[in-house]
């Protein structure tokens, strides 16, 4: 069965390790996935009830019709001061609204993270699996923690560890796997 996997990038940085890494992942799928990007967190206005009383903002329209739109979500975050990146949640704290009555309700979501230090956002990771749960999502167990991105990739954008290639296909398959499976309920 093809598969469309949604994915944001939670970096707005144009030549971002954490978009180059998402590249990857398209790169290793099986090819009936298709990865589709939800882009547009930048167009977010910050969170704001009021702003969501009535008609949302057309950017958090498109956001959460994106969502909508596809089979499951991949998100991919740097790691700013042990957490995510506020656009990041900002974008999630959209998506997670009407609560309980949104399209990320019931989603399967998987997370990978890119940093420049030494721990690869895993803590970002670990805050994005947090929220993502929250809003409702059925988010796979793990991580995909790349430390040290700026060798991993090369000037261009591609992966050239083999390692962390060889980690992201096992990755990327367990989660196209997951998405596969339904939760028990559905049966
Ligand atoms: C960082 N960076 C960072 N890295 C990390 O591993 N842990 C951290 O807590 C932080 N904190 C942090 C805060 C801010 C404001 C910035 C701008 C950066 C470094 C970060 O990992 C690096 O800039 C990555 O390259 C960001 O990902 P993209 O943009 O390449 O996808």
């Amino acid at each position: 069965m093809a598969l469309r996997i949604g994915f944001i990038v939670g970096s707005l940085r144009q030549h971002s390790y954490n978009r180059a890494l998402i590249a990857a992942a398209g790169e290793v799928a099986s090819e009936d996935v298709t990865f589709v990007e939800i882009g547009g967190i930048r167009d977010l206005p910050a969170y704001d009830e009021d702003l969501d009383a009535g008609d949302p903002p057309p950017a958090a329209r498109r956001l959460r019709e994106a969502i909508g739109a596809v089979d499951a979500l991949l998100i991919a975050t740097p790691e700013y001061n042990s957490g995510i990146p506020g656009a990041l949640k900002n974008a999630l704290d959209w998506a997670s609204r009407p609560f309980g009555a949104t399209q990320i309700v019931g989603k399967p979501a998987a997370v990978v993270g890119a940093s420049t230090s030494a721990f690869g956002a895993a803590w970002a990771q670990a805050d994005l699996r947090k929220v993502l749960t929250a809003s409702g999502a059925r988010v796979m167990e793990g991580d995909l923690p790349v430390t040290k991105a700026a060798e991993r990739f090369d000037s261009e954008g591609t992966l050239i560890d083999d390692e962390i290639r060889e980690r992201l296909t096992a990755y990327v398959a367990t989660f196209i796997e997951f998405v596969r499976t339904p939760p028990e309920d559905d049966w």
